[in-house]
């Protein structure tokens, strides 16, 4: 039986990666809205994400015996001065995510909860992963600056990214 501390956490995380999922769908919205569709694209595909990461720990609270609680999820925002600013924001927002991962990482190893500190490996890993990708667009939207055709040259290189299929075992 997983302890009653671990629990709460692991809900609290679920709450946050479904905030993630629909603070990236806004953006893709958002992007949409500025008819930059391959970047809404890529913000779709991260919403999808996100809510896997959501179920990954929703499933495996209920596969130790844990009692699932959805809690109240903050609606995002929906408005951005720029693809830059947006881009900024979910690069700040996975910084965000890598500091809770790690404190439940850091909760896991004092409770001594060896299954629990295993299933945060990969998010661990993962998080490498995302703050990787998204600081790149990043950079590479301040080096776009004003150029209109550079930014459709990465909203059309940003249009290839496809849902990831989930694998088996996950
Ligand atoms: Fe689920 Fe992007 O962290």
């Amino acid at each position: 039986m997983i302890k009653k501390v671990i629990e709460d956490a692991i809900n609290q995380q679920i709450v946050r990666e479904m905030y993630s999922s629909n603070l990236y769908l806004a953006m893709s919205a958002y992007f949409a809205s500025i008819n930059l569709n391959g970047f809404s694209n890529w913000m779709h595909v991260q919403a999808e994400e996100e809510m896997m990461h959501a179920l990954k720990f929703f499933d495996y609270l209920i596969d130790r015996g844990g009692k699932v609680k959805i809690g109240q999820i903050a609606a995002p925002p929906s408005e951005w001065e720029s693809p830059l600013a947006a881009f900024e924001d979910a690069l700040r927002h996975e910084q965000l995510v890598t500091g809770w991962i790690n404190e439940l990482a850091d909760l896991a190893f004092n409770e001594k909860d060896h299954a629990t500190s295993s299933m945060l490996q990969w998010f661990i890993d993962e998080q490498v992963e995302e703050e990787a990708t998204t600081g790149e667009i990043v950079e590479r939207l301040k080096l776009i600056g004003d150029s209109k055709g550079a930014l459709f040259f990465l909203d059309n290189e940003l249009k290839q990214r496809k849902s990831e299929p989930k694998q088996s075992g996950e």
